[in-house]
Formats: structure tokens, C-alpha cells, sequence
């Protein structure tokens, strides 16, 4: 209220962070490599070091060094399956790098090709193979990597027999819809590795793990156990499937990072129905919008604004443009707020740590970069009545 922003304002809540990451780490039998494409702003990076998290998932030179510059004896995994030769070499050269994904036998001659001409030993050098899988979530990660499981096992075997190290990884998916997703991707694992018959270095389950969300209130609630029972029913997966004993590694973005941000955004101006507020797909919002993803929304009324119209207790739909002067920038679910929202006012939109500040652009000049530290969680504030991003709404 002192500061009355004009511009959106991320709330960084640090304690959250560090207790979600500890949380995270505590129930997965391995080791947990934070995707740094999640949100990889130093402080993030910075506060999850100081929470315990010495393993990085990266997939671009500008994520090498955002780690090394913060957490210099953390280990990194490069796990994005196709990468440009240049940044290959960087990795192994200048970063010290040993553990890469792939999904195709190019790729292995690419990596190959390099480890050659810096006369390094294949047998240091561990290359997950990453394997396609079927499940529900809210981005399918599978349409785009992974081999089918018979392709999987050509590449371990060429791999090994070029002397690397090799393990299976896969990504179910971002934000599971599905609980039994992780069992399936291991049953498949399991089939790949008895076909291959070849040593297994390790077994990487990717990420997926779901984030908590607001949901539409009006709707049944999607039967999805929580992060708790995941978890549980992933060990004992990993156990029946006999790979509790071999190194496991976990690549957590949303879990571990959508708590620990909530951003303030203002309305710029009250149109009928529609709101135009300072933030939009250009900058933190395209994640809720493309992954239809319901975020918990809080009212501020602005006390400087006397004069309301409507009932504060009726809480209902507004279409909401973003603040670039393009027209694809409205989003296609409406936010539901009290009826008295208006010019002025701000929204609190909490848990949208992940995908928000790493998606933003600089389109028409807008870059949204104000950051407060804020120690009481969202949910512990003053009860969030609305909604980011529910449903699709008549115009
Ligand atoms: C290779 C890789 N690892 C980890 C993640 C993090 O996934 P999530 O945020 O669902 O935990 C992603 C996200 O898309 C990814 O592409």
C-alpha cells in the first residue's frame, strides 16, 4: 500500500523455497537436480544452494553459468536430448560437465565427435538415454523427445559399446494429471533395460511432480493424490521394478519453485467486463494460459478509490487483456474476482514461481523485473476469494 506499484511485483517468499526444495529432497531416494529452466533467477538458484541442493538440470550455456556463478561446486546434468556442437564442447570444456541426455544415434556421434577431440575417456562420461512415455499432464513432453522403447535399447547398447557409462531417463510430463504416469514410464524403463542388458549407471524420473494450484470451485475437483502419496507410491514402484538400488536422480521444477512466488499486478483500466492490468502472455502469465493452469487470486482493493459499483461479495468473471498493445495478448480463461474490482486496483496472484519469470519477454518494451522478499506464505495472508485463469468464459 506505501508503495502503490505501477509496475507487476514478484513477492520472493525464500523460507517457502528452501522448505519445498528440503521437502522435495527428503522423500526422493536420490539425488535431486533442480530444473533451472523452472525459474532461474539467482536468487532462486542462490536460496535452493543454502536449502541443500548440490545437482543442477541444465540445458543452455546461459543455465551453465547462471549455476556456476552461484553454487561453483555444484554439479550440473545436461539433459535437454539435442543440442547445438558448440555447446556441447562448452559444456565438457569449460564447465566440467559429465552427464548428458540424448534421444537419437546422431547425437551420440555429436557428443562423440567432441569427446574425441578433447581426448577425453568415454568411461567418465555418463549418457542417459531418454525414453518416450505415455501419460496425462498438463504439457506432454513426449510429442516432442524421447525414443520408443526398441530405440531406447539400440542407443544403451551403442553407447556402451563405445565405452560410456549409461542410465534411462524420462519426463512424464509437466503437472501430472495422471498418478499412475510414473509407473507406467518404469515399467517401460524396466523392459528397456532387459532388452539392452547392458550395465545401468542410473535411472533419472524427470520431473512432473505437480505443483499445488487453486481449482474452479464450480467443478468436481480431478482426483490427484498429493505430493505425498506420489511420492510413496513412486518408491514403491522404483522397488518393484528393481531400481532402488541403482543411483536415481529426480529433475523437480514446478514443486519445488511455484509456492515460493506470487506476483502483484494492477489494473490498468476497467473496460465492462474486461480487465487490462500491467502483466499479460508476454511476460509471467503464458504458463497458466497454455497449461490451463488455475491459479489462487487475492483482491486488494485500492482504499484510495470512494466510489464502488457492485457487490464485494459477489465474486464473478472478467475477461483479462495484457499490457502489450498486441491482440493476442488476452488471456483465454477469465480471472474471477469480486464484482467491485476497477481501475486502480491490484491482484495478488499467488504460487506462480514456475514458468512465470523464465517465460517473460521484452515485447513492446515491457519487462516486468520488481522483486520483494516477503515472508508470510500466500496462502497464510488474507483468504485469496478469486481466481487467475478458470475456465473459458463468454465474451
Ligand atoms: C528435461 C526437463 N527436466 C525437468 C523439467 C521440470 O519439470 P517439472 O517442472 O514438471 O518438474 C523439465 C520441464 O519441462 C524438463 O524439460
Amino acid at each position: 500500500m506505501a508503495l502503490r506499484p505501477d509496475v507487476p511485483v514478484y513477492c520472493f517468499r525464500p523460507d517457502v523455497l528452501k522448505a519445498d526444495a528440503r521437502r522435495f529432497m527428503d522423500a526422493f531416494p536420490g539425488e535431486t537436480a533442480y530444473a533451472v529452466k523452472t525459474n532461474g533467477e539467482p536468487l532462486v538458484l542462490e536460496a535452493l544452494a543454502q536449502a541443500g541442493v548440490k545437482t543442477f538440470d541444465v540445458a543452455s550455456p546461459g543455465e551453465f553459468e547462471a549455476v556456476r556463478a552461484v553454487a561453483p561446486k555444484a554439479e550440473m546434468l545436461y539433459m535437454h536430448p539435442i543440442k547445438a556442437q558448440s555447446d556441447i564442447r562448452l559444456a565438457l570444456e569449460r564447465y566440467g560437465i559429465r552427464v548428458l541426455a540424448l534421444d537419437h544415434e546422431d547425437e551420440v556421434a555429436k557428443i562423440l565427435r567432441i569427446v574425441r577431440a578433447l581426448d577425453l575417456d568415454p568411461g567418465g562420461i555418463t549418457i542417459f538415454v531418454r525414453l518416450q512415455t505415455k501419460g496425462s499432464a498438463a504439457y506432454e513432453l513426449s510429442k516432442k523427445f524421447g525414443a520408443a522403447p526398441a530405440h531406447a535399447v539400440e542407443l544403451l547398447q551403442r553407447c556402451h559399446k563405445i565405452g560410456f557409462k549409461v542410465g534411462l531417463c524420462f519426463h512424464v510430463g509437466s503437472q501430472i494429471e495422471d498418478p499412475e504416469t510414473y509407473e507406467r514410464a518404469l515399467a517401460s524403463a524396466d523392459w528397456v533395460r532387459n532388452r539392452a542388458d547392458v550395465p545401468l549407471a542410473g535411472l533419472d524420473v524427470g520431473g512432473g511432480f505437480p505443483a499445488e494450484y487453486g481449482h474452479d470451485p464450480r467443478r468436481k475437483k480431478r482426483d490427484m493424490p498429493g505430493n505425498d502419496e506420489i511420492m510413496t507410491r513412486l518408491r514403491s514402484d522404483l522397488s518393484e521394478y528393481g531400481f532402488s538400488d541403482m543411483p536415481l536422480v529426480a529433475e523437480p521444477g514446478r514443486v519445488v519453485v511455484a509456492r515460493a512466488f506470487s506476483l502483484i499486478v494492477r489494473v490498468l483500466l476497467r473496460k465492462g467486463r474486461r480487465l487490462y492490468i500491467n502483466d499479460g502472455i508476454w511476460a509471467s502469465l503464458s504458463d497458466s494460459w497454455t497449461g490451463k493452469i488455475t491459479l489462487p487470486a487475492r483482491f486488494i482493493p485500492d482504499p484510495a478509490r470512494v466510489a464502488r459499483n457492485g457487490n464485494p461479495e459477489i465474486i464473478s468473471a472478467f475477461r483479462v487483456c495484457g499490457a502489450t498493445c498486441d491482440s493476442v495478448d488476452i488471456l483465454s480463461r477469465p480471472f474471477w474476482l469480486p464484482e467491485t474490482v476497477d481501475t486502480g486496483d491490484w491482484i495478488e496472484i499467488g504460487h506462480i514461481g514456475a514458468y512465470s519469470l523464465s517465460l517473460r519477454t521484452r515485447f513492446n518494451g515491457f519487462y516486468p523485473d520488481t522483486f520483494v522478499e516477503v515472508t508470510t506464505p500466500f496462502d497464510a495472508g488474507e483468504r485469496a476469494e478469486g481466481f487467475a485463469s478458470l475456465e473459458t468464459m463468454a465474451d
